[in-house]
């Protein structure tokens, strides 16, 4: 049984992450490829609820080391019970957003030392990679437009414009640094379009 693969989606709020992350999903089913969808930070019990507290606005003040901790507790949480098992069991792995979320909120977002994000991706993932990135991208004002349509803003959310500018920086830079891996889609255009775009890298996956 060959391993899976392991398919990250990312980019800034609103760019239509999970519209994309259930295309794939069912694009994938069609081919007859069993495929597990995930999220983080979550995807388990216990990494769902560092979720609900990273996420919850009414918290005590959540310091950058601590938020960066919890990222990387409940990635590891993900990894031994969700993600590993189901790539060594044959299963492909879609998981909305991943490390590459930590690059860009923690290290462009909140300023946090990249080197101490490197160190903490290979304490906690090894030699882990995903497989394909696909890297969602739209203006920062597109993006908030749509975000805030779904309802009241989360912790994140709740930034500053300047916040999410530096986290979509960063994530270009993710991009630009990791040209095989990850590929970058522009979300502006029409849906018909990103979704032509994201089968045309997937398709040598498939091969
Ligand atoms: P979302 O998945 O609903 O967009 O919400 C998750 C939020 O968590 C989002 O605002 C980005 C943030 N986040 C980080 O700051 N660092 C991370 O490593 C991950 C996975 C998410």
């Amino acid at each position: 049984m060959s391993r899976g693969k392991f398919i990250t989606f990312e980019g800034g709020e609103g760019v239509g992450k999970s519209t994309n992350v259930a295309f794939v999903e069912s694009y994938l089913q069609s081919k007859a490829i069993p495929v597990v969808v995930t999220r983080e930070p979550g995807g388990t019990k216990l990494a769902e609820k560092l979720r609900a507290l990273l996420l919850d606005k009414k918290s005590e003040a959540i310091t950058e080391e601590a938020e960066l901790l919890l990222m990387f507790a409940a990635r590891s949480q993900h990894l031994k019970h969700v993600i590993e098992p189901a790539l060594a069991r044959g299963d492909w792995v879609i998981c909305d957003r991943f490390t590459d979320a930590t690059y860009a909120y923690q290290g462009g977002g909140r300023n946090m030392k990249i080197s101490t994000i490197e160190g903490l991706e290979n304490l906690i993932q090894g030699n882990l990679r995903p497989d394909l990135t696909l890297l969602l991208d739209a203006p920062v004002k597109v993006g908030m437009e749509r975000a805030g349509k779904r309802g009241a803003f989360d912790r994140f959310e709740s930034e500053t414009l300047q916040f999410f500018e530096d986290v979509r920086r960063a994530y270009l830079l993710q991009a630009e640094l990791n040209p095989k891996r990850i590929t970058l889609i522009k979300a502006s255009q029409p849906l018909a379009e990103v979704q032509q775009a994201i089968i045309t890298v997937l398709s040598p996956l498939l091969r």
